[in-house]
This record gives structure tokens, sequence and C-alpha cells, in this order.
């Protein structure tokens, strides 16, 4: 069987290997960072996600997956070396690579002394090019061999959701295989025909850029029908009695649109979406393109949280003083990963403007406590987060927070004021009883007769 080793135990490096190994491959996980060594080597892996922790114990427990900090351990002794290590932004929008550059010259001087063929995939996201102009160089140079002698170079990146990175690992929809060396896009196809049980989804090969490419275009085009349904759902605020939901369950009946990803509210987070899409403007920058479609993606969902702060303040007037409970700090739900989190913007923009803000979070308010400390008070429960309040906004669409009834606004709240960011409530159930304002839901009152 195949063996099999991972350079980064991030999201991707540390799932993948997980699932690799409860698959029955052996997997040697590398991971330089200390904590995270040790947290994994203990089996508590270092982020929030479903059926990691067992997926853990169970590879750790039967030796099939063993976890290093030596480059040459986990190089000479599997076949395959996935490169899962990070590319954070900059400041300019761009990727760092230096990360990749690093774990590229550290396989490169161990493939030096390497027996048999290795096969080295870059599995990082990487803008357009990386792989062939800073990836292929550099092993070559640290190796002192060429690409097809001794070792193979190929791009196969990767489309986890957080939240369902495990089904996603079992489950993709599309496999895609940048080839840089034939050898390795065939070595990697037979890998994951029989990963997949000899029925895997569509496997596409292309070239390596090509396969960066759809890894950026996957992401920017999300966002971009986020964005596109938030800015609908804008103009619907507008128009009297036009609500967005309504609009997007329509529309994403037409089989060329869907439904999917046309939740309108306050726009996108996460780690990869908002970073991504600055990635892709600042490569084609970078080749003297404008790309005005995605600034606008980007434009619209830098503004976009900001508008339950305006629906709220439509109803308060002024908010100096006034309590308001935001419900939800994660950047969505099933995680505590505060990456990019809308709930985020509207705090700062909440104490600037002078309010009290209380927070619940079913997962996130210890990593939201780290980022915000004593700035803003945290409830135990989404009851006790709501006591008193003035205003309550939904920032993040947990389930739990679909159990409050009218009732419970009524009765806990100072104002019985709801500003639903996720649009997670009927608007016909809150009617009258409580003063409900949501992302794309015209005002009644404000807009008779427009
Ligand atoms: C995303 C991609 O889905 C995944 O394929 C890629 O590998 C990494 O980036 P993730 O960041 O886990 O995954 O989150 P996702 O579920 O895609 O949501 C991203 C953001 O978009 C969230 O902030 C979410 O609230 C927002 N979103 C999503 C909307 O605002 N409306 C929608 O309809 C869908």
């Amino acid at each position: 069987m195949t063996k099999l080793s991972i350079v980064g135990a991030g999201y991707v490096g540390l799932v993948s290997a997980c699932c690799y190994a409860d698959k029955g491959y052996s997997v040697i996980l590398r991971e330089i960072d200390q904590r995270k060594y040790e947290a994994i080597q203990q089996g508590k892996p270092p982020f929030r996600e479903p059926l990691i922790d067992e997926a853990l114990k169970r590879s750790l427990s039967s030796g099939r997956l063993v976890v290093t900090k030596d480059m040459q351990e986990a190089v000479l002794n599997s076949d395959i070396v996935f490169v899962a290590v990070g590319t954070p932004g900059k400041m300019d929008g761009s990727i760092d690579p230096s990360q990749v550059r690093l774990a590229a010259k550290e396989i490169g001087v161990t493939l030096k002394q390497a027996e048999g063929y290795h096969h080295v995939v870059v599995r990082s996201t990487v803008v357009p090019g990386t792989t062939s102009k800073i990836v292929k160089p550099i092993l070559q140079k640290a190796s002192g061999k060429k690409i097809g002698e001794t070792f193979g170079l190929a791009v196969n990146p990767e489309f986890l959701r957080e939240g369902s990175a495990v089904h996603d690992t079992y489950n993709p929809d599309r496999i895609i295989i940048g080839d840089l060396d034939p050898r390795t896009g065939d070595f990697l196809e037979d890998f994951y025909r029989k990963f997949h049980d000899g029925k895997p989804p569509p496997i596409l090969r292309m070239s390596s850029a090509s396969a960066e490419m759809t890894k950026y275009a996957s992401n920017a085009f999300l966002a971009t029908k986020i964005s596109f349904i938030n800015e609908i759902a804008n103009i619907c605020e507008n128009v009297n009695d036009a609500d967005v939901v309504q609009v997007a369950d329509a529309i994403g009946l037409d089989t060329r649109i869907g439904r999917k990803f046309l939740d309108a509210g306050l726009g996108f987070g996460g780690s990869c979406f908002p970073k991504d899409v600055r990635a892709l403007v600042a490569a084609s920058e970078r080749c003297n393109y404008r790309p005005r479609l995605l600034k606008a993606v980007l434009y619209i969902n830098e503004k976009q949280a900001l508008n339950a702060v305006r629906l709220a303040l439509e109803e308060l007037h002024s908010l100096r003083q006034k309590r308001i409970a935001v419900l939800g700090l994660s950047f969505k739900p099933e995680t505590d990963d505060m990456r990019e989190a809308r709930s985020m913007i509207i705090i700062q923009r909440l104490l600037k403007l002078g309010a009290k803000v209380v927070a619940y979070d079913p997962a996130a308010n210890e990593n939201a406590r780290q980022l915000l400390r004593g700035k803003i008070d945290y409830a135990k429960s989404m009851q006790e987060c709501i006591r008193g309040a003035d205003c309550c906004i939904v920032a993040t669409e947990w389930d739990e927070f679909q159990k409050l009834t009218s009732e419970d606004f009524i009765s806990l709240m100072r104002r019985p004021v709801v500003v639903d960011g996720r649009r997670i409530y009927k608007p016909c159930s809150f009617a009258e009883k409580v003063r409900y304002r949501a992302i794309g839901l015209a005002n009644r009152e404000s807009l008779e007769g427009v």
C-alpha cells in the first residue's frame, strides 16, 4: 500500500492525514510547531472539527499515523509527500509563499539521498504559476536532480469546508490534478481511485497553473454568488414588500443558478474566501489585469456586515449606552473559528458608537475573548445574552438561536428589537410583536407608498 507523508498539520494537513490513516494507509505527518506537534501527539486536534477527534485517536493508536518534526523521516519513509503548509495573506492581499518555499527546499535536500522515485504534491493554496515557477526550481536546486529523474511534482488543490472537512475528504465533488510530471499525476490518480474504492468522483487532469487557478476560481465564484445576493438584498430593503429570501428561493430553482450560496446576510468570512479573493486580485494586478468584478465582490463584502449596525441605528437612533446583544461570533455555525468573522466588524463599530455589547456563541466565546479581551461581556446562554438588551443582532446562524421565540424576546429584552443578520427567523412569526428588521427585507413602516 502507498506510504504517505504530509508536511504541515494545519486544517487540511491534519484532516487529510487522519482520513488517509483511517482508510488504512500509513501516514507520517510532519509538523514543526511545538505546540501543535504536542497536541496532535496527545490526540488533541488544535481546532474544532466534527469527527476529527475520534479519527485522530484511532489513527494514533493503530500506529498508522505517526507525527514527526523531522522532514527526513517523513520523506524517506513515504512514496508521496503532500505539501499542506500555510499560505497566509499579506497586507497587500498577496499570499506569503515562504512556508511553501521552505518546505520545497527541505524536501529537495532530503530527496538528494532518497532511493526510488518520490512524488511531491502541492496541496497548499498557491497562486497560479507558483508550483512551476517557485516550487519546481527550488526542489531541483536543493536536490541537484531534475523533475522526472528521481522525483515528480503535481498540484492537487483541496476544497474542504470547515465543519464538514472529514465528510468532504471522503466525498469530494471532483479531484483536480495539475501535472508537472505525468508519472506523478498517474500515481496520484491511482491513489485516489483506490482511496475511493474504485468509484472516484470525476478526476480532472490539467496543467499545474490551471489546477492552481481552479481553486481560486471556485472560491471566487462562491464569494461572487454571496456578494451578488447581498447586493440584491440591499436593493430589496428599499423596495416595498420585497424579501430577498423569497427571491433567492425562486431564482435558486433555476437549475442554471442553483440555491446554494444564495443566503443573503452579513457577508463571507473564514480563512479562505476573503484571503483567496484578495490573493487573486493581487495576482491579476501583478500581471496588469484589473479584476473589476472581484474587487466589487470584496467591496460589497466589506460593507455588508455594517448593515446590521445601520438597522440597529434606524431603530434606536443612538447606540450610546445601549445594551446590544450579539448572538453568534464565529465566522459560520459549527466552528469556533473567528478568522475574518463578520461579528468582529459589527462589534468594533458598536463599541465605537458607544454601545455596551454582550455576546454569546455556542463555541467561540473563548476565541473571541482572546481577540477582544475585556471590551465586551460574554453570556453563558442566548437567554442571558438578550436579557435586558435594547437590541439583539444575529451575527451567525447557529441552529439553537432559532429556538428563541418572539415571546422570549419580548419577556427578556428591555426593548424587543431584533436585527436578523442571517435570516434565521420567519418575518411573519415576529410581525407586530417584536420590532423585526432583517437583511434583505423591506421595512414596511419606512417604505409605505414606495
Ligand atoms: C470555503 C469553501 O466552501 C471551501 O470549498 C474552501 O476549500 C474553503 O473555503 P469555509 O471557509 O469552510 O469553506 O466556509 P463556507 O461554508 O464556504 O462559508 C464561507 C463564508 O460564506 C461564511 O462566512 C458563510 O457565512 C458565508 N456564506 C456562505 C454566506 O454568507 N452565504 C451563503 O449562502 C453561504
